[in-house]
């Protein structure tokens, strides 16, 4: 006999990861909008010593690691939640949001997670499509919000088309949101946007109860490997309805510890941010050469129209046997695009070498 499992297993798609992770030697690594940069010294240091007494649970309130983004983000602690990525808190929400008959809206394409949410629930999604320069079209979402809604999630900059959409047209948006919905707005990237200061949205927490905005450690801070994320809340009602649909230990000692320490050099996130917008700007003017066209990138990464008449697969099975590692379009949700993340200097070149000879 064979096994019989939840109706939700038929629904949930799988998740398009990148692969590549088990190619050893010198690969350029483009594919997965990490940040180059590996963690600084005394981060890693911190993350040493709490191994160091890993015999003992971490702890589930995450007390340091809240007052650390307390000081940092002026959200009070009790909003604030910490999660194994970005994507367990995002996780959460959904589960604490959405059942049968709820609806979730978010655009499309948009984050690879967001179709989870609705085929976890058994929520209805609707999608809405990006406008014609691949940014979200706020006033076509907020025309799909009913009465059955619960949750919208705005992916600012998005991922995976780059595009971020300025704070007056979010702040908009959100005062436009009826109040009883909840509102993600996803700003895992946000910290590489040259819109706003990336801070600024904070603000948006004072007035909508509704609202969290997603950052992660994954990006700027540079612990993808580590798994930590966190949901700034507008309310401690959210953020305790995220926390009761977890495990209750969901940050583990070495990513708690090396965030808290990651906090502390915010002047090497800035130098970092910087190098990467360089090496952003420089890696669009080289696709510009090789005549291919972007979308205007306000994140780390940036999205390549390869044009009509191209060969997606082979063009990426090409940078591939070139030891460069790119995402295609379509597992993404658009035929014959690259999403290319900035890589160091020498990623970078090798990638347009690469492309050089592809196309
Ligand atoms: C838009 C967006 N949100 C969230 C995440 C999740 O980040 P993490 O779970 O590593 O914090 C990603 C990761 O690539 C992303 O692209």
């Amino acid at each position: 006999m064979s096994l019989e499992f939840a109706d939700r297993i038929r629904r949930i798609p799988v998740y398009p990861a990148a692969d590549g992770y088990a190619l050893g030697g010198d690969v350029a690594l483009l594919a997965s909008n990490e940040s180059p940069f590996p963690p600084l010294p005394g981060v890693v240091e911190a993350a040493r010593q709490a191994i160091a007494g890993a015999q003992r649970y971490p702890d589930p309130g995450n007390v340091v690691l809240r007052g650390a983004l307390s000081d940092r983000y002026g959200v009070p602690a009790s909003h604030i939640a910490i999660g194994n990525g970005s994507c367990d808190v995002l996780l959460a929400a959904g589960e604490a949001l959405l059942e049968p008959g709820a609806e979730l809206v978010y655009s499309w394409p948009s984050f690879s997670v967001y179709p989870q949410l609705a085929a976890m629930s058994g929520a209805t999604e609707i999608t809405v499509a990006l406008d014609s320069n691949d940014r979200h079209d706020l006033d076509a979402m907020l025309k799909e919000i009913t009465v059955a809604t619960r949750l919208v999630i705005v992916c600012n900059p998005n991922n995976p088309t780059s595009t971020g959409c300025g704070l007056g047209e979010i702040a908009a948006f959100v005062e436009a949101v009826p109040s009883s919905v909840a509102v993600v707005l996803d700003e895992a990237y946000c910290e590489y946007s040259t819109l706003d200061d990336p801070d600024a949205s904070i603000a948006l927490l004072q007035r909508h109860p509704n609202l969290m905005l997603l950052r992660t450690f994954s990006k700027v801070y540079g612990l993808a490997g580590l798994r930590v994320g966190f949901g700034l809340c507008g309310s401690e009602e959210l953020r305790i309805a995220v926390d009761q649909v977890r495990q209750p230990f969901f940050a583990n000692v070495a990513a708690q510890a090396a965030a808290v320490e990651a906090l502390r050099h915010q002047d090497e996130v800035t130098r970092r941010v910087e190098l990467t917008i360089a090496a952003r700007l420089a890696l669009v003017e080289g696709l510009d050469e090789l005549g291919l066209t972007t979308a205007d990138s306000e994140a780390n990464f940036v999205w390549v129209n390869l044009g009509e008449d191209a060969d997606e697969a082979t063009i990426v099975k090409g940078l591939r046997e070139r030891d460069v590692l790119v995402r295609a379009g379509t597992a993404l949700g658009r035929e014959r695009y690259l999403r290319i993340t900035c890589g160091t200097p020498e990623d970078n070149a090798r990638l347009l070498a690469g492309l050089r000879e592809l196309i």
